[in-house]
């Protein structure tokens, strides 16, 4: 057996019996565990994303893409149960390459158009696409973040979710009785959003969905919605300058307006998570000098991440 099948074997191992036990059908099995294999292969139920950014940084040559034939005739190996492995790969593996390069797309599909279907995690299900987008739907590297909202919040509390993507941060908030509020910018992801609450039998109509610019609604909420919220998940993009929007959005140049926006809706005694994915992030002592903090980022990491810069969390809370 290969080096990397013997590696995909044991990650399933280590792997498949703690997502059975937590009710987890999505999580990443391998992550770009050897060198030579710069890839990332996350699972959802019997189908797998592969991310190939080998070409991404340093390695520029082609040698080690020449390894992606070595870890998809793993994969076949491992899961095709008798499934020839052509068809296998086209209709259960999806590449993904963040190649910007003119006039192709940004990756690749094997397969024909997406599917919607619905992966369970834990208490939720949701709803994911592996193909039509760049993301599927779902941050898998979120999933204890979400379990922590899950744990924080309780029943008639108010939760807001900011940069609120597909609402599966709100969706763990309101199955504890919470109120949500989710903000995005993108009339697809908020449309995706009721469809996850309703797939959680929750009636998207017990609950917020605004389509905005999430900086504006902090402009304009100062206000009319201080000290609202009891709990404030905050989750921007690294980096964000849609047609919709007049500028750019830095997440670490705009940390301090950002945050101490959103700090003024929240309750006393409230809690604001804050978390990006930005590498190498450093939080501003305008901001820790001001709020009470802690770094949570170690703690959130899920059992199936192993690099702990991938992002940073941190919780804040008012100063006493
Ligand atoms: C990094 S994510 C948030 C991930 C999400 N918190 C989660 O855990 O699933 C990106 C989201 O930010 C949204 N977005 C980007 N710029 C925005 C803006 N200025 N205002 C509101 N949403 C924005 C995008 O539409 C996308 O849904």
């Amino acid at each position: 057996m290969s080096e990397i099948h013997n590696r995909l074997e044991k990650n399933l191992r280590r792997l498949a019996p703690w997502a059975e036990r937590h009710h987890i059908e999505a999580y990443r099995l391998y992550e770009r565990d050897l060198p030579d294999y710069p890839f990332l292969v996350d699972r959802y139920k019997d189908r797998f994303v592969v991310y190939d950014r080998s070409d991404e940084r340093i390695d520029r040559d082609e040698k080690k893409r020449a390894h992606l034939p070595g870890l998809l005739d793993a994969l076949v190996a491992l899961f095709a149960n008798g499934q020839l492995g052509e068809a296998f790969l086209r209709e259960r593996v999806v590449i993904k390459r963040r190649e910007r390069q003119k006039g192709e797309s940004q990756y690749e599909k094997l397969g024909e158009s997406g599917e919607n279907f619905a992966i369970r995690e834990s208490q939720a299900r949701f709803w994911v696409n592996l193909e039509d987008y760049l993301d599927t739907g779902l941050f898998l590297d979120h999933r204890l973040m979400r379990q922590r909202v899950f744990e924080t919040c309780q029943a008639g509390q108010k939760f807001l979710n900011l940069f609120s993507y597909t609402g599966s941060v709100s969706v763990f908030a309101a199955l504890k009785g919470a109120r949500t509020t989710s903000v995005d910018l993108s009339a697809t992801y908020t449309r995706w959003a009721m469809d996850n609450f309703q797939l959680n039998d929750l009636n998207p109509k017990d609950h917020e969905f605004i389509q905005a610019n999430a900086l504006e609604f902090l402009a304009d909420a100062q206000n009319s919605r201080r000290g609202e919220f009891d709990v404030i998940f905050l989750d921007p993009p690294t980096f964000s300058n849609s047609k919709r929007m007049q500028g750019t959005f830095d997440v670490e140049r705009d940390q301090v307006p950002l945050v101490e926006r959103t700090m003024t809706l929240l309750k006393p005694g409230g809690l604001l998570f804050f978390s990006n994915n930005k590498r190498g992030f450093r939080l501003s002592s305008v901001l820790t000098s001001q709020f009470q903090t802690k770094d949570i980022g170690a703690q959130t990491l899920p059992k199936d991440f192993r690099d702990p810069k991938l992002r940073v969390v941190y919780e804040f809370r008012h100063a006493r």
